[in-house]
């Protein structure tokens, strides 16, 4: 095992969505600092950009690219630009996501197919246009999906987001053997976080009300009492990333503080 160095994915380069915040945001930040060359994308050009030059200012090496996960033309032209640059891709990383809560009685159509058009179509569309180039190498690679803890566990008031997660647990399984029976060398995973401080959870927490109370209670629904931190899940990421998971293929990582567990 390579361990905690700074080098656990050097020379690889990532492709990493919704990476200009939260939870991908210190995913970009952790990878680059691990050797890394990091593609970041997202919809959000002004944050993204500056987070790009802010990791190559540190001395590391990443670029920007916008890019709506829920469009296949979006696709085509960011694996066309990373097969530019940098001729391939070594790791994918799902990220992108949105969330809305609603219990089925609430929740509209529209709101359910705007929901599965980002968590579920987009890593959809990201596996299927990241495998063209990862295949390439010869080298294999790694993909890996960030689902959450509600694609495993029910919520009531989260029919639509427990879905959209739930199917990327199951595609991740598809892709991985998928892969397997091909001889790609690629592996692909999924990463299920329980409620992760970071601006979606914010939303979520002040649209309450009694934002305080609703922060509290979630945190004492963790066993370890607290939000995930958003470098907790990036190490996982990181893990199935890095060639430390070279055997590890259609499985998911929980980071959830033993929530799942009770
Ligand atoms: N924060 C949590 O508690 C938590 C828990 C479990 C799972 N997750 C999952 O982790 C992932 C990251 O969430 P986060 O908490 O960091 O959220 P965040 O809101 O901080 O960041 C999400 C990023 O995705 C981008 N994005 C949204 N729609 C997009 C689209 N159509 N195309 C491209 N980019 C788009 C946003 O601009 C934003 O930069 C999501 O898939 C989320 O469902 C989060």
């Amino acid at each position: 095992m390579s361990g905690a160095g700074t080098s656990r994915i050097e020379g690889k380069i990532a492709l990493i969505t919704g990476a200009a915040s939260g939870i991908g945001l210190a995913t970009s930040q952790m990878m680059a600092a691990q050797g890394g060359s990091i593609i970041l994308t997202d919809i959000n050009n002004e944050t993204g950009e500056a987070a790009a030059k802010a990791i190559n200012s540190c001395g590391g090496s990443a670029t920007f690219k916008n890019h709506d996960v829920t469009s296949e033309n979006d696709w085509l032209s960011v694996i066309n630009y990373a097969e530019t640059l940098h001729g391939r891709i070594d790791i994918l990383v799902n990220n992108a996501g949105v969330g809305t809560m609603g219990s089925i009685e609430e929740t509209t159509l529209d709101q359910w197919r705007a929901i599965h058009s980002v968590n579920s179509e987009g890593p959809f569309l990201g596996c299927k246009y990241g495998l063209t180039l990862m295949k390439k190498n010869r080298t294999g690679g790694s993909i890996i999906n960030v689902s959450s803890v509600a694609g495993i566990i029910g919520a009531p008031n989260l029919a639509a987001y427990c879905s959209s997660k739930a199917s990327v647990r199951l595609l991740t399984k598809s892709v991985a053997l998928h892969c397997a029976r091909k001889g790609y060398g690629i592996r692909c995973n999924s990463v299920h976080p329980s409620y992760t401080n970071t601006p979606m959870v914010d939303e979520m927490v002040e649209s309450h009300r009694s934002p305080e109370r609703y922060k509290s209670a979630l945190e004492s629904a963790s066993p370890m009492g607290r939000l995930g931190d958003v470098d907790d899940i990036a190490a996982s990421i990181l893990y199935l990333a890095s060639d430390d998971a070279k055997f590890t293929t259609g499985s998911e990582i929980v980071v959830d503080g033993g929530l799942t567990a009770t």
